[in-house]
């Protein structure tokens, strides 16, 4: 019977230095110290024993017992602490590594070519004037010189709406009229910057939504040589110094005289390249003096007024500028090109 007990003390003494998490102690301890544990077993079969032997196996018992209460608190504390340092361990934070930096958003390439525009024209003391998307025939044609079925309405296929007579404009030209219509008779020197719309098969060369920068000078003894200085100081500062310019007869229903402003490729200098059709020159912009009957449906005397007007695609100005070939980046949203710029 003595034998047993080292037996099973040895045992459990092996066993519990194996377990090695709280629920495996638990085990453990119904196995040997429980009511139906091993011990316990020893201790009721006591009564078999012949009696002078009971004392000394009960003591032997008992003692075993006790120590292996010892050994199992002494063991449960080292469990608990080794599951506490793992949990830190998992749950630990390197507060030295480095940061998740955030994404942040940037301006499209349209808006910053339309602040660099806008910024340039104010510093010549132009003032900033915002003019709707949506327009009626009237502003967009009849006001300025292009009544119903005049050719110059194929040049611009028309996004029309359902409302008769209301439709998205084709350029910022109608604002003209009403910056006209608000200020006459004083003096006007603004810029118009915006969105246009033309239902028109999309290419590389054209997209149905695009932006205008239109400006608008009127005064009195306003001259195309005012017209020339500004867009020639207007150049040399969006492209550099050094570029030729040259203003090309044109016709605009809104303008008389009418130019289209060409610039030397800025890809071959003039030498004729690809991108400038091997012509030596780029289109930038479109303008003119205000024609008299655009003048006097905005409210001023042509006798007594005079102006200048023009218009450009900042889209087609950040393409010549960054050498992009492709109008279709700009809206098409692929971030890989939009990030780049
Ligand atoms: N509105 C014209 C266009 O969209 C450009 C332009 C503006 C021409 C002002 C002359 C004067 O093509």
């Amino acid at each position: 019977m003595l034998d047993e007990i080292k037996e099973i003390e040895r045992k459990a003494l092996e066993e519990l230095a194996q377990a090695s998490t709280e629920s495996e102690l638990d085990l453990w301890r119904t196995r040997y110290l429980g009511r139906k544990g091993a011990f316990t077993q020893v201790l009721r079969g006591l009564g078999t024993l012949p009696k002078e032997e009971r004392p000394a196996v009960g003591k032997a018992a008992n003692e075993a017992k006790v120590r292996l209460e010892g050994a199992y608190k002494a063991r449960l504390e080292e469990v608990k602490q080794a599951e506490l340092q793992k949990a830190i361990a998992s749950e630990a934070v390197d507060v030295t590594l480095p940061g998740r930096p955030q994404e942040i958003g940037r301006l499209h390439p349209s808006t910053q070519t339309l602040r660099e525009i806008v910024d340039i024209f104010a510093h010549m003391g132009f003032q900033v004037y915002d003019a709707p998307d949506v327009e009626t025939d009237e502003y967009n044609f009849q006001l300025l010189n292009i009544p119903p079925h005049h050719p110059a309405r194929a040049m611009q296929d028309t996004f029309y709406t359902t409302d008769p007579g209301v439709l998205l404009r084709t350029h910022t030209s109608p604002g003209q009229i009403r910056v006209m219509r608000e200020f006459a008779p004083e003096p006007i020197r603004v810029v118009l910057p915006g969105k246009c719309f033309r239902y028109e098969q999309v290419t590389a060369r054209s997209e149905f939504m695009f932006h205008q920068v239109e400006g608008l000078v009127v005064g009195k003894n306003i001259t195309m040589a005012d017209l020339k200085g500004t867009i020639v100081n207007f150049v040399r500062q969006m492209f550099g110094p050094g570029r030729k310019l040259r203003f090309r007869n044109s016709y605009f229903p809104f303008v008389e005289p009418g130019v289209e402003v060409d610039m030397d490729c800025i890809l071959c200098g003039g030498k004729g390249c690809r991108v400038c059709k091997y012509t030596g020159w780029l289109e930038i912009m479109g303008a003119g003096m205000v024609h008299p009957v655009v003048l006097k449906n905005g409210g001023y005397d042509p006798e007594v007024y005079s102006g200048f007007a023009f218009g450009m695609g900042p889209e087609r100005i950040h393409m010549l500028k960054h050498r992009i070939d492709d109008i279709r980046f700009y809206f098409s949203n692929d971030v890989r090109f939009l990030s780049q710029m």
